[in-house]
Formats: structure tokens, C-alpha cells, sequence
């Protein structure tokens, strides 16, 4: 008994392993505040669909809210497309693929650096031109430890 709910521990756990979704703090230690370089913050990170993007600030100075791409540019809000967020801690799901654009919406922040956008993609194997070995690795991993399961079961039935 005990050995088979292991073994599905086991294969519950490879079928989920590719697909672990991660929280992105903004901004890291600085947190969602003026002066920080979101660009370079987001820059060689993968937002994937799952993840989510959690905005820690100052509620006194700032917020968030997700704007449309012109209004990125602008820095302008003609209407949110999510938001106002004003918790300070503020959790958001990135449900869906695409770009998300999200500013401060206190005067002149945008413009002082509060301006982050994301290109949310769907996980999965990366189109890789030039394969490296490290993914295909773990998919054999996970086949052979899924095939020694499956076969377990079967002398243990
Ligand atoms: C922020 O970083 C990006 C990428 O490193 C750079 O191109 C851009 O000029 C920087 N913006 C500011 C306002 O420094
Ligand atoms: C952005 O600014 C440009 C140039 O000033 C203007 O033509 C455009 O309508 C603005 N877009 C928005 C969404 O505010
Ligand atoms: C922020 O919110 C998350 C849950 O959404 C919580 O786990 C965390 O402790 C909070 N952090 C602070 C500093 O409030």
C-alpha cells in the first residue's frame, strides 16, 4: 500500500515538474518605487502563463495598473485594462498569453521609471534551433522513472 501511494507521489510529481509556475518579485529587493530600470529588470526573464507578478510599494506613493500598449508609451491611462491595484502587495496572475503593460499611475511616475511590460508566453518546450541537452534530459528522466512505476505496478497487482 504505502509503496503504491509513493509511486504515485512519484508520477503526480513528473507529470507537474515541467509546468512549476513562478512569482516574480518586481523589481526584486528594490520592490515597484521610482528610479528603477523595469526594462532591465524584465530583461532574459520568461513570463509564462501561470506565473504571476507581485508588485511590493510604497501605498502611500504608488499603485498599479495594467494600460494598453499606447498609453504605455505615453504614459497615459485611457482607460485601465486591470486595476487599480493599491494593496502594496498586489499578486497578479498572468492568465493568459500576450504583452501586459503596467504603470504607476501617480503623476509623473510613469514617466519617472514606474513603466513595466511583460511578453507572457505558454510554457512549454522551448523552439530551440540549436537544442541544448539539458531539456531532453529531463523528459528521458521523467519517461524512465514514469516506466519504472508503471512496470512496478504491475508485479505489485
Ligand atoms: C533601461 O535599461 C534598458 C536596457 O538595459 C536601456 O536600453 C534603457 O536605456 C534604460 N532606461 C533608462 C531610463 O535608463
Ligand atoms: C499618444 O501620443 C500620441 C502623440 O502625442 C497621440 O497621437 C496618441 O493619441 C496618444 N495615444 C494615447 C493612447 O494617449
Ligand atoms: C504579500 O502577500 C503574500 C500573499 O499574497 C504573502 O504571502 C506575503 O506574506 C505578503 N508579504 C507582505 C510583506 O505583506
Amino acid at each position: 500500500m504505502a509503496s503504491k501511494a509513493f509511486l504515485m507521489t512519484i508520477m503526480v510529481a513528473a507529470a507537474v515538474a515541467p509546468a512549476i509556475a513562478t512569482d516574480y518579485m518586481v523589481g526584486d529587493a528594490d520592490g515597484w518605487k521610482l528610479n528603477v530600470n523595469y526594462t532591465q529588470w524584465a530583461a532574459g526573464k520568461s513570463f509564462h502563463v501561470g506565473d504571476s507578478l507581485m508588485f511590493m510599494y510604497n501605498t502611500a506613493q504608488h499603485n498599479v495598473i495594467q494600460v494598453s500598449g499606447p498609453d504605455f508609451k505615453n504614459c497615459t491611462n485611457s482607460g485601465a485594462l486591470g486595476g487599480p491595484y493599491k494593496s502594496g502587495n498586489d499578486t497578479i496572475a498572468l492568465d493568459t498569453p500576450g504583452r501586459r503593460w503596467y504603470i504607476c499611475d501617480t503623476e509623473g511616475h510613469c514617466e519617472g521609471g514606474m513603466k513595466l511590460v511583460v511578453a507572457v508566453t505558454v510554457p512549454g518546450p522551448a523552439p530551440a534551433p540549436a537544442p541544448s541537452s539539458q531539456a531532453p534530459a529531463i523528459r528521458s528522466v521523467v519517461w524512465v522513472v514514469a516506466s519504472m512505476a508503471a512496470a512496478f505496478l504491475m508485479i505489485m497487482a
